[in-house]
């Protein structure tokens, strides 16, 4: 099973962080379809320190989502880290989770989510600086590289593991691809077969077959599922049963998705 600093998942099933669409509503349905972890959506470090309204709500975590973890995006190590003793003091989450993967230019602008990825020594030191401030496990979610030119994906998770973190998620695909190709797997496995931290898998995962497919070719100790889940929980909850029993639960009916809208 899954387990992140002291927090143990019941199964090897997370449900992907996603800006607009990880509310608490959305993460209690997909917890009451199985998911073994919930990650909340993206919350600027800045913000959590100005203690704006929108974003303190952002932080609240119902018990019932436990465990759950929390990811806070930022450039700048004072603020980042600051943002992070909110979290860990001030909050219900069990993990704090550090945005690595962003792509768009206006994170990218401020030296946040995926502008790391150039540059495994300020992975190191963020992390590290966050790490030694807070007492919650924290994770990484990061993408394979910047562009095919530059997939640092080994260097930047070994970075991310000597600084302290307790796990990794790793999205296959660079900077550059946005959310379009493939992802990549087989730099996924590679990644997979140089870090002692439990190592979470992302991308393309749109069937359970797919995350079953992933433990086994891959490795990983977890498959993260996004876009397959949106509108879409019993994508999750059958994923969880094929992976617990090798059974394939049928689609839902209408009337079963009318009932849970
Ligand atoms: C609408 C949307 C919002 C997203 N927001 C975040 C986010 O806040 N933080 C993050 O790390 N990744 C975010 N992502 C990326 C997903 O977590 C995930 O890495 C990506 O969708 C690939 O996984 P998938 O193929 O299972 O969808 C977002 C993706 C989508 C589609």
């Amino acid at each position: 099973m899954l387990k992140i600093g002291d927090i143990e998942m019941k199964n090897q099933v997370v449900l992907a962080p996603m800006a607009g669409v990880c509310n608490p509503a959305f993460r209690l349905i997909a917890k009451e379809f199985g998911t073994g972890l919930v990650c909340a959506e993206m919350v600027s470090d800045k913000a959590i320190i100005h203690g704006n309204k929108r974003t303190r709500e952002m932080l609240f975590v119902d018990e019932r989502e436990k465990p759950l973890s929390l990811q806070i995006f930022g450039g700048d190590r004072e603020s980042l880290v600051e943002a992070a003793k909110v979290v860990d003091q001030e909050t219900n989450a069990d993990i704090i989770d550090i945005n690595m993967g962003c792509p768009v230019n206006k994170i990218i602008k401020c030296e946040a989510g995926a502008k790391w990825l150039l540059d495994p020594n300020k992975i190191y030191e963020m992390v590290s600086a966050v790490v030694d401030a807070v007492k919650k496990p924290v994770s990484v979610k990061m993408r394979i590289g910047w562009d095919e030119d530059h997939i640092f994906a080994i260097e930047n998770a070994q970075a991310a593991e000597r600084a302290g973190a307790s796990a990794i998620a790793m999205h296959g695909r660079t900077r550059v691809q946005m959310y379009e190709g493939k992802a990549n797997w087989d730099v996924l496995k590679e990644v997979k077969k140089n870090i002692n931290i439990p190592f979470i898998g992302n991308g393309d995962v749109e069937t359970p077959q797919d995350a079953k497919r992933m433990i086994d070719e891959v490795g990983v100790d977890a498959v993260m599922i996004g876009r397959a889940a949106l509108g879409d929980p019993w994508m999750i909850y059958r994923t969880v049963q094929y992976l617990e029993t090798g059974e394939l639960k049928p689609e839902p009916s209408v009337r079963e998705k009318m009932d849970v809208c």
